[in-house]
């Protein structure tokens, strides 16, 4: 078995940070999302991954993933226009052959591996094992709707009126009988070879099309909000207390890692947080919920809910919350009374 990353796609409802960095390199608890992708891959014991990269931002990508030995993977690096998933697949297909393959799209995270998933799909020597999960707002997502043995009657994608409310997460389990299905499928009103469509071709033609439903969180981090959940999930679930890093006159409750390079001073850290290499926080407030990213320095400031990424400084901010900084961006307060002075990026979001 292999697997196919998605690590595609413009990231556009996340820019002004996917100007610069693949939306899948977005970190959480200061670890690239994709990273936690490749990590549930790794548990399943597959070796063989191919990694599907955009022209954009495929540098990146292979900057991150390396030769993947980190993970102890062989990886095969698969340049694609965005397309569609099921047109990934087909872009992929000289690199899967005839074997199955498990397909992990690069930027969803979810609270549980996919190894129980993938000896389901051999044991029960199925064609596809989709899952899914219960969602709020079936209208922005692939829904499936079941028989009562857990197979797939039927899909759509994004459905205007929606049968249901189980929707595709972005893990999906296929043998080699899916390449078939994407010959008889045709691009939807978006222009893409949608999977699901692909994968309602298969229910077609009569092949073994399961769903398996999830019963963890699973965030899909196409947004802000959904990259600070996404931070709150992961710090809940894994950040452990370790205050290795240079720790003077402060107060540190809870869970918090600090690097041991970083530097906390006269300050209050209350966890769970992280605090990254290099880091800085000096007479300030880092609450809950919170990542730090690599050179990053927090003075005379209260911040909670946030995730900065490396080489941000926020200084004289008297209270920064549910904020995503990007990289070398600075958040200082003007010493003007009233006065707010801004230099933002393009498509930047500011509320004061
Ligand atoms: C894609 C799939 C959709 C699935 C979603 C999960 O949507 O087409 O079926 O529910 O991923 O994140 P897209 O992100 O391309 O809008």
């Amino acid at each position: 078995m292999k697997a196919l990353v998605l690590s595609g796609g413009k990231g556009t409802r996340l820019r002004p940070l996917t100007f610069t960095c693949a939306k899948q390199l977005i970190p959480v608890a200061n670890k690239p999302i994709l990273g936690y992708v490749l990590d549930q891959i790794r548990e399943t014991g597959i070796t063989q991954v191919g990694v599907i990269t955009a022209p954009e931002t495929q540098g990146n990508v292979k900057d991150y993933v390396k030769d993947g030995v980190q993970w102890g993977f062989s990886v095969a690096f698969i340049p694609q226009e965005p397309l569609g998933l099921a047109h990934a697949v087909k872009t992929a297909q000289p690199f899967l052959g005839e074997d199955s393959f498990v397909m992990c799209l690069g930027d969803n995270v979810t609270g549980q591996g996919i190894k129980a998933f993938v000896e389901k799909f051999e044991k029960e020597n199925l064609d596809a094992l989709i899952i899914l999960k219960e969602v709020d707002d079936p209208a922005r997502f692939g829904i499936a709707q079941l028989d009562k043995d857990g197979n797939i009657t039927k899909l759509v994608e994004k459905p205007k009126t929606p049968m249901g409310n189980l929707a595709i997460i972005g893990t999906y389990l296929f043998s080699n009988k899916i390449h078939q299905a994407i010959t008889h499928i045709k691009p939807s009103w978006r222009g893409e070879l949608e999977i699901t469509d692909a994968v309602q071709e298969m229910v077609n033609l009569g092949f073994k099309v399961k769903a398996e439903i999830l019963n963890t969180w699973w965030l899909d981090t196409g947004k802000k909000d959904d990259i600070l959940s996404a931070n709150a999930k992961i710090l809940d679930e894994y950040v452990k207390r370790d205050t290795r890093g240079n720790v003077e006159n402060s107060i540190i409750e809870g869970r918090v890692t600090i690097d041991n390079q970083a530097k906390v001073v006269n300050s209050t850290v209350r966890g769970p947080c992280v605090i990254g290499k290099n880091a800085l926080v000096e007479n300030s407030f880092i609450g809950p919920y919170t990542s730090v990213g690599d050179n990053s320095q927090v003075i005379n400031s209260h911040l909670e809910y946030s995730v900065l990424l490396e080489n941000v400084l926020i200084k004289d901010v008297e209270r920064l919350e549910d904020s995503l900084i990007g990289k070398n961006a600075k958040v200082t307060k003007s010493p003007i009374a009233r006065t707010i002075k801004l230099h933002i990026g393009d498509y930047s979001e500011v509320n004061v």
